[in-house]
């Protein structure tokens, strides 16, 4: 068992492979945390919160003198005791007090792991065991249900919150964190996934202060702007060394993830649904459950991190059966077309691209109702024959008679004014009384909280698929949720919206996804707004940013990779000048740049020269023979000489190490530097393809390669190694 109770001093201690989390009940019966980190040895950590020196003017608690519970690293600690740092949990009582008081009440240890209904939460196939803590306020006798699993081969703890209602009382809850850690220092950078739209998950990097930091959501999505992910590293802390202390929620709503940093320099890190504009009211007998929070802890700096983070979440978390199946080279009709096309042109591309190697045509917008530009039809998801010169059925056999599968775009969870979905159901849509609801794009949100809602997306999506050989479906979500508010919740419920909009959301994935395990989904929302472990559970890729410009996606796609396995960023070879931003960069460089993640094009294949088909054939069909590696490989961001005109990865695998550099711009009279690899095996050998160079693993990493002198701006590299068998290395 990976979980030990020592009742001696009421301690838990929760271990992985290499990590521990370490907990202990305090004789008031406060829950702390004593330790979270590398695995140490030791029968005991009880003494270490005993040996916190007190400060002054903070509140005694239970009015013993000197017991400050303000000082000590708590576990889920309420608002309304001693401790005035920000609580992880709020209640509201019908007297109207908003004091709460959780004390220990009782545990249970059990292998396994519990579901969470309805909501997206990492699987039971693994090696895990559980922990569940209660805690009970003695006033109300309701019960805070702590759930804590330990995945050991992973080195990754996940927990949720559950909180049951046993008084006979409406309990309102104002505030429930998924998580929260409290470190006794404040010596760390507090790490984030920032951006905008079609600037999504850029790395931010900040020393933490006094007071209070962090990122939050209140557009109804996950969002472009942040991500719900949070991490405080060791201020020396880089890709290969220092601790790093990190959270990622598994929720596609509104979300906060903060940091606050304490009179006496303590942090506490805290990550769950945003509180802002959320209130749930908890009838007597019911329960509610948080999202699930994954916790991951590294001693070798954030690569280390990232690589936890992708192992759990391909082989625990991402349910697909494509999860850790090769994805196809897909071309992409939208920016090859947008919505100007008819038949013969989706033929032609679709002709071309096949000759070039490509596996799968998704046709994007435009297909259905009367859509020839954004401004109408969401809703109406009948094919536009005109358009298509004939039934969908009929397009979708010609293309799957060029030896290619086909895909389809669809965004269920709009609708557009001019609709004939709008006409039959204004009501349908998110909006408050007395108020013109705003358009974004010319659409409106559909109210997924409510379930004929949720029934008609089922019901029209499930025969879309059903009645067509649909291999792949792109879900979009291309606007924000402004006029918050259903027309079917009371009153004094209308804060519930944006997190019944989620679950309903995840209802409808969930029957899609299991009536149509065949279809391999990818989710988006213009691009990265929806990029989150919530959408990954029902979706194996995303979208990973409507720019698809190879200089900007270097900094998206590494910022990406800091979390979520590169498989699932999907990533498309485009035109030149970009459409995003203008700029100009070579075929190859926009195909390395592609390769990090799951591959395609959208691209118009009848716009461009022989010379560059010759060339996109290549690169097609280098991808099929390192798909694996590229794909499935290990990731690793490499340190670079000049980390502002520079990036690096490699994938490696038992067989093969893929490396890529590129340069932003080009310098005259430079030399250039080498390039040192990591994580190989040292003793072993590697062939350089296109060579006959052998290298150690060593000298590579020592060592390293040299790069080549950039001759133009955007130049790139790549460099494939190949290692020896080793029984040749042994000689038997
Ligand atoms: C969003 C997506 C694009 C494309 C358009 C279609 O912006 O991110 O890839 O599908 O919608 O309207």
């Amino acid at each position: 068992m990976m979980i030990e109770y020592n009742p001696q001093y009421n301690q838990f201690n929760l271990y992985t492979k290499n990590n521990q989390l370490s907990l202990s009940v305090l004789p008031s019966g406060h829950l702390v945390l004593l330790y979270f980190g590398k695995k140490v040895s030791s029968e005991s950590l009880h003494y270490y919160t005993n040996e916190i020196k007190r400060a002054s003017y903070l509140a005694d608690t239970d009015s013993t003198k000197d017991f400050k519970l303000e000082q000590f690293p708590l576990v889920y600690p309420a608002y309304g005791n001693p401790d005035m740092r920000t609580p992880a949990f709020q209640f509201t009582y019908e007297n109207g007090s908003r004091i709460s008081d959780f004390r220990y009440k009782t545990h249970s240890i059990f292998a396994g792991k519990k579901e969470i209904p309805g909501l997206p939460n990492a699987n039971t196939n693994q090696e895990v065991s559980s922990i569940e803590i209660i805690l009970q306020d003695e006033v109300t006798k309701n019960e805070v249900n702590l759930s804590i699993s330990c995945f050991e081969e992973y080195d990754v703890f996940t927990q949720h919150i559950e909180v049951f209602n046993y008084s006979e009382e409406i309990l309102k809850i104002n505030r429930i964190m998924s998580a929260n850690i409290d470190l006794l220092s404040d010596k760390y950078d507090l790490i984030t996934l920032n951006g905008a739209w079609g600037r999504e998950t850029h790395i931010q990097r900040n020393r933490i202060h006094q007071g209070y930091q962090g990122v939050d959501s209140k557009r109804g999505a996950s969002g472009h702007g942040q991500n719900p992910f949070i991490a405080l590293a060791d201020q020396s802390a880089n890709e290969h060394y220092g601790d790093v202390y990190s959270m990622n929620l598994i929720y596609s709503g509104n979300f906060i993830a903060n940091a606050e940093v304490d009179m006496h320099q303590n942090t506490r890190m805290q990550i769950g649904i945003n509180p802002f504009d959320f209130e749930w009211t908890l009838l007597p007998d019911k329960s509610f459950s948080t999202p699930e929070v994954v916790l991951v802890y590294s001693n070798k700096g954030f690569n280390r991190m990232s690589q936890l983070y992708h192992q759990f979440y391909l082989d625990c978390l991402m349910q697909s059966r494509y999860s850790k199946k090769l994805r196809p080279i897909l071309i992409n009709n939208w920016e090859a077309t947008y919505f100007d096309f008819d038949r013969e042109k989706i033929v032609k591309l679709a002709k071309e691209a096949s000759q070039l190697g490509v596996e799968l045509f998704v046709l994007d917008d435009g297909w259905f109702g009367k859509r020839n530009s954004d401004d109408s039809s969401l809703g109406d998801w009948e094919p536009n024959q005109m358009k298509l010169g004939g039934s969908l059925q009929n397009l979708i056999q010609e293309i799957n008679q060029l030896g290619m599968k086909f895909g389809i775009w669809i965004e269920p969870e709009m609708v557009s004014r001019k609709s004939e979905l709008f006409k039959k159901h204004p009501d349908w849509i998110i909006q408050v009384p007395n108020r013109v609801p705003q358009q974004v794009r010319n659409q409106y949100v559909l109210d997924l909280s409510r379930a004929e809602v949720q029934d008609f997306l089922i019901e029209t999506i499930d025969s879309i698929l059903s009645e067509n050989n649909i291999s792949y479906l792109k879900w979009d979500m291309n606007r924000n949720i402004t006029d918050i508010g259903s027309r079917v919740l009371p009153m004094d419920r209308q804060k519930e919206v944006g997190h019944r909009y989620i679950l309903g959301l995840y209802r409808v994935l969930d029957t899609i996804v299991s009536k149509h395990p065949d279809v391999l989904i990818e989710s988006c929302a213009g691009g990265g707004g929806r990029f989150d472990p919530g959408m990954l559970y029902y979706t194996p890729q995303i979208w990973t940013s409507d720019d698809t410009d190879a200089v900007e996606r270097l900094l998206i796609q590494e910022g990406n990779s800091f979390v979520y396995p590169p498989v699932s960023m999907s990533c498309h070879v485009s035109a030149v000048p970009n459409h995003q931003v203008g700029r100009i960069t070579s075929l190859k460089t926009r195909g390395i740049v592609a390769q990090q993640g799951n591959f395609g094009y959208e691209i118009n294949l009848l716009d461009i020269t022989d010379e560059e088909k010759m060339q996109i054939k290549e690169q097609i069909e280098l991808y099929k023979l390192h798909r694996e590696t590229l794909q499935f490989g290990t990731h690793i961001r490499l340190s670079v000489y000049d980390e502002q005109n520079e990036v690096a990865w490699m994938k490696r695998d038992e067989e093969k190490v893929i490396i890529s550099h590129v340069y932003r711009l080009a310098k005259a009279n430079t030399v250039p530097k080498r390039l040192k690899l990591c994580q190989l095996e040292e003793a072993a050998v590697y062939y350089l393809e296109g060579t006959n160079r052998r290298f150690s693993g060593g000298e590579l990493m020592e060592i390293g390669i040299a790069l080549e002198r950039p001759t133009h701006d955007f130049y790139s590299s790549q460099w494939i190694l190949t290692k020896e068998k080793q029984k040749e290395v042994n000689g038997c």
